[in-house]
């Protein structure tokens, strides 16, 4: 089968830079091979440098972003807690229904989708639910394009003394992400968004103040895949057997976040910024509408209604398949009317703003 090699602009997976596919090509070792012990203990270097916490128990979850999600959520909340989840698009919404199949009671802190969480808006219902255990909400709300400022809700969460669960799969690697100085409890993240890997690990991190919280459970925690106290056993000095570590995956994470490291995190930030304000003036003088307000717009993630006369579908079937460049369509309230146009970690170039913009006009024209 021929695998087609596209221009990936969508919602991610980004493309996957050469170092990384030769990554994942290397022989494979055991899971207990001191080479690859060694490859762990940097992996979780290189995560706690990108994540900006000092947190031990930082390591990668078996399984793709959502897997991370889960993580974090099934490991605090067990019936009868309580936890306030701030919902504004998609990925908030998938936190809600993960939470309460955890059996915690939700609050869900609303708003329209593309707006972002009003930070007196969340510090109302922690006061109306003094019991609260866990908040939980999305950095970079990638339905949307939505950036909430985290370090302004933060504040709030740690006054009222409640573990705070932040998700950073698309924003990690593209903006900034300050888990220990946003005083962040348990933050993860996917490898094929910012990171440039290709989907298939959760990157996460817990405070000590989880991990107690984790310890002081009444019931197990319900999966027994994601325990985080039975993974601290392998992650940790233990080297304790739990599931056979997905070894190609981790070497290419650990190539991938070389490279993170090698670019620097304030560069491949400003990489970001200026690549993604440069599209979103050439999207705009197109008559392509954010969805997000101006000063709360991604880099990383444009979500955009196309202007009247371009039919949303066909627009984006053509790109594919005329110009071999994938991008998003709509969810929710915007299936049908918006894109989603991903400028990802590796994808994040002059070269392929320019290669988009051509097949756009391209596009426009027909
Ligand atoms: C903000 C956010 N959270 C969670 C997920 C789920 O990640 P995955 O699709 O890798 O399971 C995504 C995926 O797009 C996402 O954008």
């Amino acid at each position: 089968m021929t695998i087609p090699d596209r221009l990936l602009m969508g919602p991610g997976p980004s493309n996957v830079p050469p170092e990384v596919l030769q990554a994942l090509a290397k022989p494979i070792t055991g899971h207990l091979d001191p080479s690859f012990l060694t490859l762990l203990d940097e992996v979780a270097d290189r995560l706690r440098a990108v994540f900006a916490t000092d947190n031990r128990m930082t390591f990668a979850v078996s399984g793709t972003g959502s897997a991370g999600m889960e993580a974090a959520l099934v490991n605090l909340l067990e019936p009868g807690d309580e936890a306030i989840v701030c919902v504004n698009g998609a990925f908030g919404g998938r936190m809600a229904e993960i939470a309460s199949r955890a059996g915690a009671t939700v609050v869900r802190v609303e708003t329209e989708w593309g707006e972002v969480i009003d930070p007196d808006a969340l510090r109302a219902a922690l006061d109306a639910h003094p019991g609260t255990k866990v908040v939980a909400a999305v950095h970079a709300e990638t339905s949307t394009g939505a950036a909430q400022p985290i370090a302004d809700v933060a504040p709030h969460v740690r006054e009222h003394g409640v573990l705070f669960v932040v998700d950073a799969v698309t924003s990690l690697g593209g903006i900034p992400v300050a888990v220990d100085e946003w005083g962040i409890d348990v933050c993860y993240s996917g490898t094929q968004k910012c990171l440039s890997v290709p989907p298939g690990l959760a990157p996460i991190t817990f405070s000590e103040a989880a991990l107690d919280a984790v310890r002081r459970r009444k019931t197990p925690v319900q999966s027994w895949y994601l325990d985080v106290t039975l993974l601290e056993k392998y992650w940790g000095a233990d080297r304790v057997y739990h599931h056979t570590a997905p070894i190609s995956m981790l070497t290419a994470l650990h190539a991938g976040l070389g490279l993170v490291c090698e670019e620097g995190l304030h560069a491949r930030w400003l990489r970001h910024a200026e690549l993604g304000a440069r599209l979103a003036k050439e999207l705009e003088a197109r008559r392509f509408d954010y969805v997000a307000a101006e000063g709360h717009r991604l880099p990383m993630l444009h979500c955009v209604r196309v202007p009247d006369g371009l039919d949303e579908a066909s627009g984006r079937k053509r790109l594919l398949s005329d110009f071999g460049i994938e991008v998003g369509g709509g969810l929710g309230p915007f299936a049908g009317t918006c894109w989603r146009i991903g400028l990802m970690g590796y994808t994040c170039t002059e070269r392929n703003v320019l290669t988009f913009l051509a097949a756009l006009d391209d596009v426009l024209a027909a």
